[in-house]
């Protein structure tokens, strides 16, 4: 069988995909006369940056650097396509806040034109990163220090924030990858905490999706057994 290497965007980035997409359509479908609609899309967009700000900070705090000492000069341009892409999320925060049932059309259509720019934008940033910087990451990590850096940076992750992260990511993988991640935390993980990521997981997936992930895990739970 063939053997995958560790990827360390492949969890965050599928989440994020998920959140772009979702705010996204609920920036072109929704009633702007609606205060719940409004208030759900300023919800999701919130969520999106502050998983955004995230993700960047684990980026440059940790992935890039390390990568940084291992080949001096290989993560210049990375990391200025993370300022050119903040600053565009500082401006689309504030235009986020400023919505609500009395904006006017124009309004919404521009946020529409505006979180579609950026997401074609951050798309091709996520790309970049998984087709060229995780080469230079296969080439200079082993699996060794690869699997060291997910637990350091999955374990410097409070349960509110794992909770947060999760509830997007889970139902953008698939059956397979949902089994081996939820397995993994459902043998490690307090019981109230890993009830509740199913719990928050679920409102975010199809219902026969969910229980197909609640099956897989109870038979990977027996074939341990
Ligand atoms: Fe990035």
């Amino acid at each position: 069988m063939e053997t995958q290497r560790l990827n360390p965007y492949l969890l965050p980035h599928k989440g994020l995909r998920n959140l772009l997409a979702k705010v996204s359509f609920l920036a072109g479908n929704l009633d702007y006369t609606s205060v719940h609609e409004v208030e759900q899309l300023k919800l999701f967009a919130r969520e999106l940056f502050y998983l955004l700000e995230q993700h960047a900070q684990v980026e440059e705090s940790v992935v890039l650097p390390e990568l940084e000492q291992k080949a001096p000069g290989s993560t210049q341009e990375n990391h200025e396509e993370h300022e050119f892409l903040e600053a565009i999320i500082t401006k689309l925060d504030k235009q986020t806040e400023q919505l609500s049932v009395e904006s006017t059309p124009t309004d919404f259509l521009d946020f529409f034109l505006d979180i579609s720019d950026f997401h074609s934008k951050y798309l091709a940033h996520m790309l970049m990163e998984e087709r060229e910087v995780l080469k230079a990451i296969w080439a200079n990590f082993t699996d060794e220090e690869l699997i060291a850096q997910h637990h350091r940076i999955l374990s410097s992750f409070t349960p509110e924030k794992i909770l947060r992260w999760f509830r997007f990511i889970v139902p953008a993988l698939n059956p397979q990858e949902r089994k081996i991640v939820l397995g993994g935390m459902k043998a490690n993980a307090p019981k109230v905490f890993f009830s509740e990521l199913l719990e928050v997981i679920k409102a975010e997936m199809p219902e026969f999706a969910f229980a197909n992930l609640v099956k897989s895990l109870e038979e990977k739970e027996l074939s341990n057994s």
